[in-house]
């Protein structure tokens, strides 16, 4: 496939507003191709909760560097010696990425940046009236002189310098462009503004840069925070107005509410600015690979990489998704590499199941579908939703109960006590050929209780002779499934029936066994 061919190819999988191509400027021309500076190893790691090895920030780089961003901020090297190291590591990887490190504007920071290897340092002081007073008390002219001293300092140890003025947006304009124009002039190679407490609008942020961009002629840089839920639209806001370097992390982990994610803005830029930056492909499995190392796991509705964004249950929508994903999809989940997923749930309709049944390759009898509606429904307690595995039991579930002829015993009802330093007691009650029955036994367990309180209320001839559970998929929330072989005892020859059931409650789903086999039995009378 030509470059032009997997562009178009990649286009028809998104399906945006109409209203966004009228409504949107032209960007800013002859400012460079606009490039991702990626922060997941240093703003992502400061996150309260996360804690990186060294290990762990050598893989995430690699992934980063084939996502395809354009710089990776490994960390802050004078924070500790692991971490100078760290740093140190990941640039002798050789990766297509710049690596570069932070640096507070002053030089022993510098040292520590220059004796990682890399050629760039992130360096900053912050410059608002809250910054200056109550953290640096420095004055104006103070914190240009030193900002100035440090970036020329860079420059004599040889490396490249992005410079940042910390609360940029709550700095005044004519101080901000002061410091950035001396800091340009000083050899600094961009300048980035950084809404350090995401307090700025789309709007503002758009007079800010462009006000910037009148002034300063190396390229601007934008890091924005998402404390007020603005992250991605201040960036593209940023873009609109000149800026080139975005700063972001991976699912937008950060100090606080995070950093801009990264993934939101490249979808952004692509979808609705024919911009391409990263390798879109590669989205999902890098925000799956962060996510897993760093053990900070993705809201279930965050966009794009969270678990709900491609996840579909409810009737309507399932239906939808089914006949044009672009229903209820802004994007195919396959242009960021991920995956659909069809939830089969409580709220989940007969199409959807018919429909994940015929993915699965699995026969249902339309007229049974009901059943299986009733015993999805059975299934789905709280948020339980059910898997491919469980689905194809209930299905074996539904299918092997006869449907010609009416049980001839019922569970009306069970309560079970169970508890440490007490002996487990189970009381059932059934209805046998009509007629009502209450039993009440104790057991070894909750389980051995109701079992025998069932053979018990049946009539007592019943044994359990063998009993086997599973937890289908293997995790605490799965639904089980029971297979239990009586014997009747009072029955010629082997008096043995088998009976099964699926459930997500073990104690319940045994006595819906043990029921199922004594009906199988009283079938043969
Ligand atoms: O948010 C911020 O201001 C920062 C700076 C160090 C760039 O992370
Ligand atoms: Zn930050």
């Amino acid at each position: 496939m030509d470059a032009q061919a997997s562009d178009d190819s990649r286009r028809d999988m998104i399906a945006i507003s109409p209203y966004n191509q009228l409504a949107l400027p032209a960007l800013p021309q002859g400012r460079g191709r606009i490039q991702i500076l990626d922060t997941t190893l240093r703003d992502g790691e400061q996150a309260p909760g996360i804690a990186l090895s060294s290990d762990d920030k050598v893989r995430i780089a690699g992934a980063l560097d084939d996502l395809g961003v354009d710089f990776i901020e490994a960390g802050f090297a004078v924070s500790s010696d692991i971490e100078l190291e760290t740093i140190k590591r990941i640039n002798d990887l050789g990766l297509h990425a710049t690596v570069l490190s932070l640096a507070r504007s002053v030089n022993r920071d510098i040292d520590a940046v220059a004796e990682t290897g890399v050629d760039t340092v992130h360096t900053f002081i912050g410059t608002s009236d809250l910054h200056r007073r109550f953290k640096l008390k420095m004055t104006k002219d103070e914190i240009v002189k030193r900002a100035v001293e440090t970036v020329e300092y860079a420059r004599s140890r040889g490396l490249k310098v992005q410079f940042s003025c910390e609360d940029a947006t709550r700095t005044e304009l004519d101080y901000l462009i002061e410091v950035y124009s001396a800091v340009a002039e000083a050899g600094a190679c961009a300048i980035n503004v950084p809404d350090t407490v995401g307090v700025i609008v789309p709007q503002g942020m758009n007079y800010l840069v462009g006000e910037l961009a009148k002034h300063i002629s190396v390229p601007i840089s934008v890091h924005c925070h998402n404390d007020l839920g603005l992250a991605t639209a201040n960036s593209l806001a940023a873009i609109e107005s000149g800026a080139t370097i975005v700063q972001g992390t991976i699912g937008g982990i950060g100090e606080r509410t995070g950093n801009v994610a990264l993934e939101e803005v490249a979808i952004n830029l692509f979808a609705n600015y024919g911009i391409q930056t990263v390798d879109l492909a590669k989205i999902g499995p890098t925000a799956r690979l962060v996510e897993r190392i760093t053990g900070f796991p993705l809201a279930y509705n965050k966009p794009l990489v969270g678990r709900n964004a491609f996840s579909h249950e409810s009737g309507i929508h399932v239906h939808g998704v089914m006949s044009n994903a672009f229903t209820y999809e802004p994007l195919k989940p396959e242009l960021i590499g991920t995956d659909r997923h069809i939830v089969i749930g409580k709220h989940s309709g007969e199409h959807s199941v018919a429909g994940r049944l015929k993915e699965l390759g699995i026969q249902m009898p339309e007229d049974r579908m009901p059943d299986l509606m009733a015993a999805i429904k059975a299934a789905a307690i709280g948020d339980k939703e059910i898997d491919d595995n469980e689905l194809a039991a209930i299905v074996d579930h539904v299918l092997s109960r006869d449907t010609e002829r009416k049980d001839a015993v019922t569970l009306d009802g069970v309560a079970v006590l169970t508890g440490k330093g007490i002996t487990s007691t189970a009381t059932v009650n059934i209805t046998i050929s009509g007629e009502h029955r209450t039993s009440a036994e104790t057991g070894v367990g909750p389980v051995d209780a109701a079992i025998r309180a069932i053979a018990e209320a049946v009539g007592g001839q019943y044994t359990l002779e063998e009993y086997k559970l599973a937890a289908i998929n293997g995790t605490s929330q799965s639904l089980c499934e029971v297979t239990v072989m009586v014997r009747n005892h009072a029955r010629e020859g082997t008096g043995l029936a088998v009976g099964k059931a699926v459930g997500p409650d073990v104690v319940q789903t045994s006595i819906d066994a043990m029921v199922a086999a004594v009906n199988r039995d009283l079938i043969k009378q």
